[in-house]
């Protein structure tokens, strides 16, 4: 079968998995989709010769072990996890990717040094319990223990909960941490998920740093009451406040930064009756930016403007931080190597930053990390029409393996 074909497998195959049928890719950690595609995965893992291993979150680690014993490992991989109607291409790209580029290498007859690890990360997107990176935080101690309680899904069900009515143990959870001095570095191929490649007619992006997301979850709370009966000047509707609120939030992050991006995604009316004055309302902001100071800039200046308007307002709200990721650098050393592997192989590519969030923006705080990126048609992604052309995913695919039998021979 060519590289081509097997990719198609891989995208139709993975997109199968899917809790919205014909409505796109929802694929949601711990759910019968979620298992059905890693277990897709990891038999293909064994087919190449992988040793498969899991730990109690559910990152799964397939092993090409290396001829010398005991030194650092390369990692390469990413999530097989969908936001709701998600994309075929999103997270799948960089764990089949990894193991077409085994397969190749297997091909041409390479033997790796170093142990070269394809890492399925348990979760990266917040789709579950609203944070992200699941997998790649309790690798690197960035899971809390409050976390295992204060994590909920919409059925309000802990982390913990969940993991114990999934036979695991929550605290070994928090004790199986990476050991960044086996870990040499760690190599993620990703759909680019905006539309810089495709304008600029290139194949590749080499990513110099990554954007981090601050998710705030708000409560405005005001007074339930009849929306026949009660006069404008009575009430105390936090609905108006709330739609006030999210114009300050494209304001403020207008203003403070020209790379910052400011989202509302989710929003909720409690008890949401046509007829009914809310009770509350809550919503998520998502706030990001490539550079720390200024996110932090805007995350203040938006705390201060909302409060003034609830004042004004004689409302009340819990502001709730629910994560304030820092932006990460990419290794400069592998990146430099990365752009010799590129030029090897007459693939024009760009140095470029990235809007979305990845496990190697998690994982950079205890490895060097680093992303090549492959274009999104139109720029489109987390949607059922998220696009990538196959030869794009096999140039990526083939750079990805370049650099894997550099870096495990290093
Ligand atoms: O939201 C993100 O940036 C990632 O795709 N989960
Ligand atoms: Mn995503
Ligand atoms: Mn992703």
């Amino acid at each position: 079968m060519r590289i081509t074909e097997r990719i198609h497998k891989h995208i139709e195959t993975l997109a199968a998995f899917t809790s919205t049928p014909g409505a796109g890719v929802t694929r949601v950690v711990y759910t019968e989709e979620d298992r059905q595609a890693k277990d897709y995965m990891k038999a293909e893992a064994e087919q190449l010769g992988l040793t498969i291993s899991e730990d109690e979150i559910g990152n799964i680690f397939a092993t090409w072990k290396g001829k010398k014993w005991g030194f650092a490992q390369v990692w390469t991989g990413s999530h097989l996890d969908a936001p709701t109607h998600g994309g075929n291409y999103d997270g799948v790209v960089g764990v089949f990717g990894a193991l077409e580029a085994v397969r190749l290498l297997q091909q041409k007859g390479f033997e790796p040094e170093r142990d070269l690890v394809m890492v399925i990360f348990a979760a990266e997107e917040p789709t579950r319990f609203g944070m992200g990176c699941l997998g790649s935080r309790a690798l690197t101690g960035k899971l809390r223990s409050r976390d295992l309680d204060e994590w909920r899904d919409e059925a309000g069900q802990s982390l913990r909960t969940i993991l114990e009515q999934r036979g695991k143990n929550p605290e070994k959870v928090l004790l199986e941490q990476l050991d960044p001095s086996m870990v040499k570095g760690f190599l993620e191929l990703h759909i680019e998920q905006g539309a810089v490649l495709e304008n600029e007619g290139l194949p590749i992006g080499l990513v110099n740093r990554i954007a981090a997301p601050t998710e705030i979850q708000v409560q405005v709370f005001g007074e339930q009451r009849h929306a026949g009966t009660t006069p404008m000047k009575l009430r105390k509707d936090p609905v108006p406040a709330v739609a006030e609120l999210i114009l300050k939030v494209e304001e403020v992050v207008q203003t403070y930064s020209e790379s910052a991006v400011g989202t509302v995604g989710k929003m909720q009316l409690h008890p949401g009756a046509s007829n009914v004055i809310a009770e509350s309302v809550e919503f998520t902001i998502d706030m990001r930016d490539s550079w720390k100071e200024k996110k932090d800039k805007i995350l203040q200046v938006l705390e201060e403007e909302a409060g003034k308007l609830l004042e004004r307002r004689n409302l009340r709200a819990e502001w709730k931080i629910k994560s304030d990721d820092s932006p990460s650098e990419m290794d400069q050393r592998v990146l430099k190597e990365l752009e010799r592997c590129a030029t090897a192989l007459s693939l024009p590519y760009k140095i470029m930053s990235s809007g979305a969030y990845h496990d190697a923006m998690i994982m950079s705080e205890k490895v060097p990390c680093n992303m090549i990126f492959i274009p999104s048609k139109d720029g489109i992604s987390h949607a059922p029409s998220e696009f990538t052309d196959v030869l794009d995913i096999e140039k990526g695919i083939r750079l990805l393996a370049e650099a894997l039998q550099v870096l495990t021979n290093e």
